[in-house]
């Protein structure tokens, strides 16, 4: 009994320290993110949620050798343990599943899988209708 006590006033001691002190009139830490500057004491809605194509067409390729945009969900397992985008894309399945086979450069020379090119969403990502503001950039062909 008397171990129990000693134990519990020591996690008492403990958890009395390790409280952060908060100063009650400090000045709101500004935040620049991509969101926008808001103080994080202000409480905003949440970004609308990206809305993806449920099932897909190919989306036309803006230039020559650009990785082509997801035209559906991109929620497949992709993990060192599954890869559900190759469910359909593998060049074995592909025709069956009704989808484009990997690029002959995802291949090695023997034709099996490039490891390399395991994780598909480095490259391709999805076509959202996106209601978020379009962040600019310089890219040019
Ligand atoms: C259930 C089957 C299925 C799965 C799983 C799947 N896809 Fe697809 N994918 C399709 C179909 C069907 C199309 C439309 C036909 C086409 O262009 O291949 C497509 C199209 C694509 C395209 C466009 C090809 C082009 O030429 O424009 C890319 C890129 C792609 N998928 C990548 C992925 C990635 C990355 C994953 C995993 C996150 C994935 N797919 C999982 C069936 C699938
Ligand atoms: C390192 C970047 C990279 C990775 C990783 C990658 N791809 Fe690609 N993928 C590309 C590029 C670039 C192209 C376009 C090739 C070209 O046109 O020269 C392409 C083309 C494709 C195409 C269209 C093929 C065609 O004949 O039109 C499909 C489908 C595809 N990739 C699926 C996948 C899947 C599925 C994965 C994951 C298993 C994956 N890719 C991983 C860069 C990548």
């Amino acid at each position: 009994m008397k171990k129990i006590l000693t134990i519990a006033a020591a996690m008492l001691a403990i958890s009395a320290c390790s409280g952060q002190n908060i100063e009650p009139n400090a000045t709101p830490v500004k935040v620049a993110s991509l969101a926008g500057n808001s103080p994080i004491t202000d409480v905003r809605p949440a970004e609308e949620v990206s809305v993806y194509p449920s099932r897909g067409t190919a989306i036309e390729r803006t230039f020559a050798h650009q990785p082509p945009l997801v035209p559906h969900r991109t929620t497949y397992a992709l993990s060192t343990k599954k890869n559900g985008c190759l469910t359909c894309h593998d060049p074995k399945k592909a025709k069956r599943m009704k989808a484009t086979a990997v690029d002959v450069s995802h291949l090695k020379a023997d034709g099996s899988f490039n490891n390399e090119y395991y994780f598909c969403d480095q490259c391709h990502v999805a076509q959202a209708d996106n209601k978020q503001a379009i962040i600019e950039n310089a890219f040019t062909k």
